[in-house]
């Protein structure tokens, strides 16, 4: 099995979220408890990616650098790389191709949120797989907004519309992507868009040409959630609230992931949970201490 590594996508303009992200990242806005990044970091050291590079806006590093350092308390490697403008998602691996060397990627978007049992299986299948890309695609009320992904009555993909004006079906493809080292060559034949992006949507639809795409569909058991205006930012923290309360089980927390999967000792999770006690998320950590893992 070829290495693969991560990248979130933690740059891009915000204008959705103004004046909240004039300043500020939109990846540092709280869902509930914690910075936005913490769901998508997460979600990639479920899916058993250790070695991270997060690519963010200038002026942005220093800020993400004392929220997460290099990883080392996850017991994972982080690096930073600056996007000098919001010129699309595909860019990431044009920016990228350095850190990504010979290995294979996942791509998360920085401002996305999976929740759901399933979607660990889901996501260590897809990393697992050496050749080709794996995309997911889930239902939604308002289909026009994504890449949506068209089915033959086979269930066969047949293509990948980048905001339809009228969708062919309500299946968008979610901001999760996992594609083997060629994306990298790929990428560098991608060319702007009407809006002038280079649009991931281009890169996938390479895949799909070469029959090495495959599109799975997430069922009802698993949210996917996008932070990206008032309306979801604040749906995505009532979601992640409730949940939270009702389960007693925190969402987006990578300390405990990682000290779950071995990559940080008992010791470990005590040190980073000590200067956390007063917001209830250090206590949190060390409940799961007296639990068997
Ligand atoms: P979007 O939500 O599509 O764009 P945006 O963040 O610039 O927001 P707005 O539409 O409000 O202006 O971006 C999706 C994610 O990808 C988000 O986490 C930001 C990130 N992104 C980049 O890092 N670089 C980019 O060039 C783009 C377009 C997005």
């Amino acid at each position: 099995m070829k290495e693969r590594k991560g990248i979130i996508l933690a740059g891009g303009k915000g204008t959705r979220l103004y004046p909240l992200t004039k300043v500020v990242s939109k990846q540092l806005m709280p869902v509930y408890d914690k910075p936005m990044i913490f769901y998508p970091l997460t979600t990639l050291i479920q899916a058993g990616i250790k070695d991270i590079l997060i690519i963010i806006n200038p002026f942005d590093q220093d800020l993400f650098e004392r929220l997460l350092g290099d990883g080392n308390h996850l017991g994972i490697k982080i690096t930073y790389k600056v996007q000098q403008k919001a010129d699309g998602l595909a860019q990431a691996f044009l920016i990228g191709k350095e850190f990504i060397g010979s290995s294979n990627v996942a791509l998360i978007l920085g401002d996305n949120l999976f929740h759901g049992e399933t979607l660990e299986t889901h996501f260590t299948k897809s990393q697992k797989k050496d050749n080709g890309a794996t995309v997911f695609a889930y239902p939604v009320k308002n289909p026009e907004r994504y890449g949506v992904a068209n089915f033959d009555n086979n269930g066969n993909v047949v293509s990948i519309e980048e905001k339809p004006k009228s969708p062919k079906s309500k299946f968008a493809i979610t901001g999760i992507y996992f594609f083997d080292n060629s994306v990298v060559e790929k990428a560098e034949k991608v060319k702007p868009s009407d809006r002038g992006e280079l649009e991931i949507t281009d890169l996938i639809m390479m895949y799909l040409e070469e029959k090495t795409l495959h599109v799975e569909k997430f069922g009802s058991g698993i949210a996917w959630l996008d932070t990206g205006s008032h309306e979801s930012l604040l749906a995505a923290s009532s979601y992640v609230k409730i949940v939270e309360e009702r389960q007693g089980l925190k969402l987006g927390c990578p300390e405990e992931i990682s000290w779950r999967k071995g990559l940080i000792s008992d010791e470990q999770l005590i040190e980073i949970s000590k200067p956390l006690l007063k917001s209830g998320y250090g206590n949190y950590l060390m409940e799961k201490l007296n639990l068997t893992k």
